[in-house]
């Protein structure tokens, strides 16, 4: 498995080996640290679909990887056949969730790297995507590192941090996005003191990044959803960090949901809310928060997911998108690998 070295950090969110895409389980998380070794698009649609890998560059990872394990399986020689059944898995995996555009931009580029090697054997376009998916995961760990860096220079130490969700080691191939500039500072001696937002309802937060940061030795503190207005109004908090599913051209940004009630709360407050992601999470034809897909998640989730018994009456209505739309206008900074954009944003995010 690779790890990129990170201080305490053993765990990898997706990796490859040969002929199969390795995640760790991150349903079964705090409880397990369970591999499971995925070999049919079903399984990786599922997988994904379930959020057994989850976050948005790590589902684009997976998805990479997914396409590279199901072309080897393929064994027509004829490209024109070869490629109809590359895009019918592409179709398929695209399916699995709506939101971040990482998926689709990882599923895409791997379709271009086969219509470029048209005139090539089919063996070799094996290979090559092989190595497309392999060049996916080391860019997003590199951006992850740099926007890490891009971050920390925001941050004085012993900050007090808000993060909502996972932006973090688990959601990507290493360190994170919002929570890079945490794993950064600590192998600096920042100091940091991290607020986890559980992140109703499927406890992103409470599962996941507790257990990254707990793991890695950060000075992490779980808080419920509904006490985030209560720890910022007590001065705890000096700066919000959250991940991204898809930056809007204008620089809306979709995450988990109830990541805008916390940008409105940074607002009332006066303390930065900072929005961190790759390039590859920006989709500049979308023109703002409102064209954004928003997944729609089963009402079970709410009712009665994780529980041993029911949350709420039988049968009762439930809506449960999974991720809103924070307007451009609460943002203080959205922090990419290749640095800090300010507002306007959309100035800036079309010069990338
Ligand atoms: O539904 P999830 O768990 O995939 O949602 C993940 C998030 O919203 C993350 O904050 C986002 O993908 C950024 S991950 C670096």
């Amino acid at each position: 498995m690779k790890s990129e070295g990170l201080a305490g950090l053993t765990t990898v969110s997706v990796d490859w080996e040969e002929p199969a895409v390795i995640i760790l389980d991150q349903t079964q998380l705090p409880n397990r640290e369970a591999y499971l070794r995925l070999y049919t698009p079903e399984e990786i649609w599922e997988a994904i679909y379930h959020l057994k890998v989850r976050g948005a560059p790590a589902i684009g990872v997976a998805a990479a990887y997914g396409m590279a394990v199901c072309a080897q399986q393929f064994g027509e020689q004829s490209f024109s056949v070869f490629f109809q059944k590359f895009t019918e898995v592409k179709k398929y995996l695209a399916s699995s969730r709506p939101t971040a555009v990482n998926l689709f931009m990882a599923l895409d580029r791997m379709e271009k790297c086969v219509l470029s090697l048209q005139d090539q054997q089919v063996d070799t376009i094996k290979i090559k995507l092989q190595q497309e998916a392999e060049a996916i995961r080391a860019e997003d760990a590199a951006a992850c590192r740099s926007i890490g860096e891009w971050g920390l220079s925001v941050l004085q130490p012993g900050m007090g941090l808000l993060t909502h969700c996972n932006a973090g080691h688990l959601a990507v191939s290493a360190y994170g996005t919002a929570l890079a500039p945490v794993y950064l500072g600590q192998e600096r001696g920042y100091h940091f003191k991290v607020y986890a937002d559980e992140t109703r309802p499927l406890l992103q937060g409470a599962r996941l990044t507790a257990f990254e940061l707990q793991k890695a030795g950060a000075d992490v503190t779980l808080i419920c959803d509904n006490m985030a207005s209560c720890v910022m109004g007590q001065g705890k908090v000096q700066a919000v960090l959250v991940g991204c599913d898809r930056i809007a051209a204008n620089g809306d940004v979709a995450n988990k949901i109830g990541t805008s009630g916390v940008a409105v709360l940074a607002k009332y407050y006066g303390i930065p809310f900072y929005v961190l992601g790759p390039t590859s999470t920006v989709d500049l034809k979308c023109p703002d928060g409102a064209h954004i897909p928003i997944e729609e998640r089963q009402a079970g989730e709410i009712t009665e997911k994780w529980y041993t018994r029911r949350m709420a009456p039988p049968e009762i209505k439930v809506y449960n998108p999974a991720f809103d739309v924070t307007r451009h206008e609460l943002i203080t900074a959205i922090i990419t690998e290749k640095g800090i954009l300010y507002p306007p944003f959309d100035r800036g995010l079309s010069k990338l």
